[in-house]
């Protein structure tokens, strides 16, 4: 497995490009599957999670081809509804063709994403939604099968906010006869996104973005060519970069208003932050403050942020409390970061976490995606080298980071396996 190295105490400096988002560009290569003809999207990131979602697409008839960060999905050939474990397992996401599979294909059978570092992740409030829209549900040897004549219009409230939820019953009821109403809908910018490109397409949704979203059913679809927006994530965690080694970094390709959230946090902390034209210039060169943190569904701090913003607080003037409110077991990089000499306390979502001087640089292990980013941040400013392993973790979301830190002065290298 790749490690990759990272030499402390240098400040970035320079200016970094943002990837399209990965959580934008995977319920749209889903929605393809809607669509009997062939959908062009650019911007696409070269990522593992891109890849798997391709293989899968094509397991289930698309042809699908990457070229240069432009995506060409033809669905017309769409003839398998079974999603395998073998493909899901790979990546939680593949339940985004729950959704589409139902909705042109009348029937589904999916595996059942398993657990997951950060949460147990169930899929309940999709299946219970999808039930709502008419479809027969079975779960059986690890599988969800899902069946109807026809999906028929629904109103349906959603118990707990989900992203992906929403996503899949929207992309379900797109197709189905008559007027959907989502309830307590996830409001990220990912939404909008999914469901501007299903307009396009010929659907009819109102309201994607706020808690309530309309849904008129359509007959059919056809196919667009479609640009996937900037990953907001990607775009706070080089926000924390620059912040944390008192760096002078412009950001270029995001966009400002999806990361309103992190832009108050880190301005509290002491960061300067200018946003111009589409640039986000983040300049920090009189320490950190701590700052409290809780994690909300969006427009609320993302929970995506969470493990990036710790690092911040281990090495902050005071101490502060930051709160994880949606998933139930997202501080497994606490454990690495107090081996790099944090001091954090956890006690059930919420952790303690009390500025040090300074961090050492250590061996270390990634768990999941946005935790091994967080490893990396930590070793940009740590004494000495940190080997942060088991890297595949971050070629699952960010594309090629290790080279755009380079570009921006750090000492970061891979060593392949
Ligand atoms: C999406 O996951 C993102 N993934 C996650 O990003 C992100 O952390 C998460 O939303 C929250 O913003 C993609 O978009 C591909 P949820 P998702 O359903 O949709 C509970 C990353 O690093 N829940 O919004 O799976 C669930 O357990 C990833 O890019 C149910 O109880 O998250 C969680 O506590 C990590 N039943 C809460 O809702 C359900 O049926 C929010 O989960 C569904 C969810």
């Amino acid at each position: 497995m790749d490690k990759i190295l990272v030499q402390g105490g240098r400040r970035l400096n320079g200016s970094v490009r943002i990837s399209g988002a990965k959580n934008a560009a995977l319920p749209i290569l889903a929605a393809a599957l809607l669509c009997d003809g062939t959908n062009t999207f650019t911007n696409v990131p070269d990522l593992k999670d891109i890849q798997s979602t391709l293989e899968l697409l094509s397991h289930l008839g698309a042809r699908c081809q990457m070229q240069d960060h432009t995506v060409q999905v033809d669905a017309a050939g769409l003839n398998n509804h079974e999603a395998p474990y073998d493909l899901v397992r790979k990546m939680r996401a593949s339940i985004l063709v729950l959704g589409p599979l139902v909705a042109r294909l009348k029937r589904a059978r999916v595996s059942l994403p398993g657990g997951c570092a950060i949460g147990a992740r169930p899929i309940n409030l999709h299946l219970r939604a999808l039930a709502l829209l008419g479809a027969t549900i079975e779960l059986s040897h690890g599988y969800v099968e899902a069946s109807c004549a026809q999906l028929r219009g629904a109103d349906i409230y959603f118990d707990v906010v989900t992203v992906t939820g929403t996503e899949n019953i929207m992309m379900a009821a797109v197709l189905a006869e008559g007027t959907t109403i989502l309830r307590n809908a996830a409001c990220e910018p990912e939404i909008e996104a999914l469901a501007d490109v299903l307009n396009r397409m010929g659907a009819s949704i109102r309201g994607a973005g706020t808690p309530e979203i309309v849904i008129e059913g359509v007959a059919r679809l056809h196919p667009v060519t479609a640009q996937i927006i900037p990953d907001r994530i990607e775009t706070g965690t080089f926000m924390a970069a620059a912040a944390l080694t008192g760096g002078d970094v412009r950001i270029l390709g995001a966009d400002p208003t999806h990361v309103d959230a992190v832009i108050h946090k880190l301005r509290l902390t002491g960061a300067h932050i200018d946003v111009q034209d589409g640039t986000i210039h983040v300049q920090s060169n009189n320490g950190i403050g701590s700052v409290d943190v809780k994690t909300l569904p969006y427009p609320g701090f993302p929970t995506d942020m969470q493990a990036q913003f710790m690092v911040l607080m281990t090495v902050a003037r005071g101490s502060c409390l930051i709160s994880e409110t949606i998933f139930e077991n997202r501080f497994i990089h606490v454990g690495e970061l107090r081996r790099m000499g944090a001091d954090i306390t956890v006690s059930g979502n919420a952790a303690l976490i009390k500025g040090v001087a300074k961090l050492s640089g250590a061996p270390v292990m990634a768990t999941d995606l946005r935790a091994s980013a967080s490893l990396i941040l930590a070793g940009l400013i740590a004494e000495n080298t940190t080997e942060i392993n088991r890297v595949y973790h971050l070629d699952r979301g960010y594309e090629s980071l290790e080279s755009k830190f380079q570009q921006l002065g750090a000492v970061i290298r891979r060593v392949k396996a």
